[in-house]
């Protein structure tokens, strides 16, 4: 870590004699293995604690741009720093935070650094992190209404905030899990029941049932694939779709499999459509993908983790074209809307229809249910819930809609002007059309344009390499991150925005960075 400490706030003179001896003694205890008398840290140090650790944070943030964007250690390096088993007596948590700083933070790819320009940027902001510092003391389990009618009752609110701020209509509920992946599952164990009615009772196998198939794009995220593992569809029944020179799902395509496995005696049971595919952001045709579906009686799930959020923009509403006619779409705050990870909002058309997929009640909780309101723990797998609306209730409220607007346009303006000196430089080109915050873009100039008297004529999988090369170098020097992907087979570079301490001198360093880089190599 390159010359940036902690500072530890001292506490203020009235308080010093009496905070010192309680923390003195808090710590032998700790340290002997005593109770204190709380069972907890004596509340005098505590406070001390949560001081010092205010200012550690308000640092971090402060001085992010001193540390490297990610290490180059080897795997193991950190892992070999630490204890193989637990410790027998309690420590400080002075100690602990200096082993934050030493071990921890130098071994991280910091995705707050204002140069990490990989994936989709999910960012941190600073009351995003005030959100889960107040989520922190009240860990509340949000399973019932009646055990916690505020974590309840805060979820359906903001679970709404977003519905309107997106342009879904009320047609559709929404819940929240921790990601997307999870998300589709429960809207593809929705679609199952729907298409092989009491599987929820009897399960898939014994029963004279048909193979069922999942359709989506050739450029989707693998969730689809998961989910089908998980719910016994089976990953070889999730159908790959081929997409167009804009890596949008052929809707020709996806008519010929679905009448291919019919008439093979298969059944067509869902298509999950993406609004903002993982390596493009590119958009599908989900208007005439939803009147497939409509033909067919199919699900048609939404995958909108990336891009939905930007329907919040005035000027993308085209984004939202078909959402009506979808059975689930699923929209992740924790990738566009500065929530902090995980926060991922499944919506579904009649949400009652989730309800009956996955309520099951247990004799302990049925006195915790008696309420009319909602039970969370009813609309998917999961018992216990974290207090997630807290913090993004947090977030949304210091930024207003007008403040999430104003950072996605600046988003699209940045990965706009990225594109604008990628053409100026015929050395490399474009590789996709610019969609939202993604950027994809490739090498492309023979050997012998760099380096004069040098044959240009170089094979595409040796510009493979050259590209691979470019952002493993780049990775590696902890001055920038971002990825690579493979689209229609090539390897190209890819940047994509989030991060609301990037500006556009960080984004030309990087240009730089990656222009001297290509040149070297
Ligand atoms: C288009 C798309 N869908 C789904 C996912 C999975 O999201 P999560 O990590 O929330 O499960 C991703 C992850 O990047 C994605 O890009």
């Amino acid at each position: 870590m390159s010359g940036w400490k902690i500072s530890l706030c001292a506490p203020t003179p009235l308080t010093r004699s009496t905070n010192q001896r309680n923390s003195m003694q808090n710590r032998k205890q700790q340290s002997r293995g005593e109770l204190t008398e709380s069972g907890d840290t004596a509340p005098q140090e505590f406070r001390k604690q949560l001081h010092e650790l205010a200012d550690w944070i308000a640092d971090f943030r402060e001085n992010i741009e001193q540390l490297r964007v990610a290490p180059n250690d080897q795997p193991g390096a950190i892992r070999a720093q630490l204890p193989d088993r637990g410790p027998d007596d309690g420590e400080s948590f002075e100690k602990i935070l200096g082993d934050v700083n030493q071990l921890i933070v130098p071994g991280m790819v910091h995705w707050s650094h204002p140069m990490f320009l990989g994936y989709f940027g999910w960012t941190t902001t600073d009351p995003g992190i005030l959100g889960e510092i107040v989520t922190a003391p009240l860990n509340v389990n949000a399973m019932t209404w009646r055990t916690c009618p505020a974590a309840t009752e805060l979820e359906t609110v903001i679970i709404d905030w977003l519905r309107q701020w997106v342009g879904l209509s009320d047609e559709f509920g929404g819940v929240v899990y921790d990601t997307a992946s999870v998300g589709i599952m429960h809207a593809l164990a929705v679609a199952r029941e729907e298409a092989a009615p009491a599987t929820r009772k009897l399960g898939l196998t014994g029963r004279d049932l048909p193979r069922f198939r999942i359709y989506t794009s050739d450029q989707a995220h693998s969730s689809a694939e998961k989910a089908a593992i998980a719910l016994g569809i089976g990953e070889e029944n999730v159908v790959r779709i081929s997409s167009d020179n804009e890596f949008r799902m052929d809707i020709n395509s996806l008519g010929n499999k679905i009448s291919r496995d019919r008439q093979n005696g298969l059944q067509p049971m869902a298509v999950v459509a993406t609004v903002g595919t993982t390596s493009t952001a590119s958009v599908d045709p989900v208007p005439q993908i939803a009147s497939v579906c409509r033909e067919n009686k199919m699900w048609l799930h939404i995958d909108g983790a990336y891009g939905a959020g930007f329907a919040i923009l005035p000027e993308s509403k085209s984004l939202t074209s078909g959402w009506s006619e979808a059975d689930s779409i699923v929209v992740n705050p924790h990738k566009t809307l500065f929530v902090p990870l995980d926060f991922s909002v499944l919506y579904v058309r009649n949400l009652e229809r989730l309800r009956r997929v996955f309520t099951l009640v247990p004799e302990y909780l049925r006195g915790d249910t008696v309420e009319a309101e909602k039970n969370y723990m009813d609309y998917g797998i999961q018992l216990g819930r974290r207090f997630r609306a807290l913090k993004a209730w947090v977030v949304w409220r210091s930024l207003g809609r007008a403040g999430i607007v104003a950072r996605l346009r600046e988003q699209i303006r940045l990965a706009n002007l990225l594109a604008s000196w990628i053409k100026e430089d015929d050395r490399f080109e474009l590789s996709a059309p610019v969609n939202m915050g993604v950027v994809c873009f490739r090498f492309v100039a023979g050997i012998g344009d760099a380096v004069p008297g040098l044959p240009t004529a170089v094979t595409a999988d040796q510009m493979d390499k050259l590209n691979s090369e470019i952002v493993e170098r780049i990775n590696a020097s902890g001055r920038v991150y971002f990825t690579q992907t493979k689209l229609r087979g090539g390897t190209v570079m890819r940047i994509g925005f989030g991060n609301v301490l990037t500006t556009e001198q960080h984004l030309r360093k990087a240009w730089e960075i990656i222009q001297e880089t290509a040149n070297d190599l």
